[in-house]
């Protein structure tokens, strides 16, 4: 009987860079970014598309159905069109364009449902549809969470363990659903750096209990723009909650405009192209700095876990800061010599 190669696409193993011009700013001396942007579909997800295609492909599935702010669509369109699987992926009306571009170039259907990801009622209500039809027409429900597809996140945990290092101290993780959180967590079992989660102030499920004292998971109406990090009940918040004690780390919950800030930041003075998502690590690492929680020898590292190119918007406001001009050829001197 053949044997099925491996499914990948080439993900994993993405470059650590260390912070060359923000470090000095905020006084620290070993700041790293994880650039998970360089994954084939431009973030983390297609190390779970890619574990759980290898978990599914072998049982015979040849469709499936998932749900997404648009990365875990954008990867399990890619690897779908790579393996012949036909897919189905549910986003909310707001999906940034990079992500629904990626999608439907690579062939997958997408159904925007209204306020699904906002609303706790409407997400309930599309994953009670999604678990039905799942059944029914025999299509894997594809979930980037624990609670739903365990053996791809299990995929997920290879990034913690890139990360670990003896002198690792802190790690900077942005908090959705609480998959990611979890899985690195759980990947970097053993090791003594304290996971940092880093959550939406508009999403607040995980952060919101940790502050509190307690360990109930409330659905809220999500009203952060951040795509990626709007889900507004437990898929895997209690599941986060609970690594999060046990590793000590602390829980930040961070402003819309602090999350744009960062990723302003991470476009200026590191060159790094990353979605909001992606620079959210950094916004909590910032209020970290300013209360005393890191110091200037601790090893570091914010994940920058999507790309820029999945929202354009975002670079566009930013973009914005730094006008063009359109000149004359007979200007261009002037132009050239005012500038300088
Ligand atoms: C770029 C990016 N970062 C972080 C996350 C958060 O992951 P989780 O929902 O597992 O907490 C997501 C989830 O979609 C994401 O797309």
């Amino acid at each position: 009987m053949a044997v099925m190669p491996a499914v990948s696409l080439g993900e994993g193993n993405t470059p650590l860079v260390p912070s060359l011009r923000l470090a000095p700013r905020l006084g620290l001396r070993r700041l790293f970014f994880k650039l998970e942007l360089c994954n084939p579909s431009g973030s983390y997800k297609d190390r779970f598309i890619a574990a759980q295609l290898s978990h599914i492909l072998p049982a015979g599935v040849r469709a499936c159905v998932a749900t997404s702010s648009g990365n875990t669509g954008a990867a399990l369109a890619a690897y779908s069109a790579r393996y012949g699987l036909a897919c189905s992926i549910i986003v909310n009306q707001n999906a940034p364009a990079g992500k629904l571009a990626q999608m439907q170039a690579h062939g997958a259907r997408v159904l925007r449902v209204r306020d699904f990801t906002s609303s706790p009622d409407v997400t309930l209500q599309v994953f009670a549809i999604l678990e039905r039809f799942s059944q029914q027409a025999n299509a894997s429900l594809v979930v980037s969470a624990y609670r739903y597809c365990p053996q791809g996140m299990a995929g997920v945990e290879s990034l913690g363990r890139e990360l670990n290092h003896p002198d690792l101290r802190h790690v900077f993780v942005p908090l959705g659903g609480g998959g990611l959180y979890s899985a690195v967590c759980r990947g970097l079992h053993g090791s003594p750096a304290l996971v940092h989660a880093v959550q939406p102030e508009g999403c607040l499920t995980t952060v919101a209990a940790w502050t509190r004292g307690d360990d109930e998971i409330r659905p809220v109406e999500s009203t952060t723009t951040i795509s990626g990090l709007a889900v507004p009940f437990d898929i895997d918040a209690s599941l986060a909650l609970r690594l999060l004690r046990q590793n000590g780390g602390t829980a930040y919950a961070v402003s819309d405009q602090e999350v744009y800030q960062a990723q302003q930041l991470m476009l200026e003075l590191e060159g790094i192209y990353t979605e909001p998502a992606g620079a959210t690590a950094l916004a909590g690492l910032l209020r970290a700095v300013q209360s005393g929680q890191v110091q200037p020898d601790d090893d570091t590292i914010c994940l920058v876990t999507g790309h820029g190119f999945k929202d354009p918007a975002s670079i566009t406001a930013a973009a914005a800061r730094h006008p063009d001009t359109l000149l004359l050829p007979s200007e261009l001197l002037d132009a050239l010599q005012s500038s300088s």
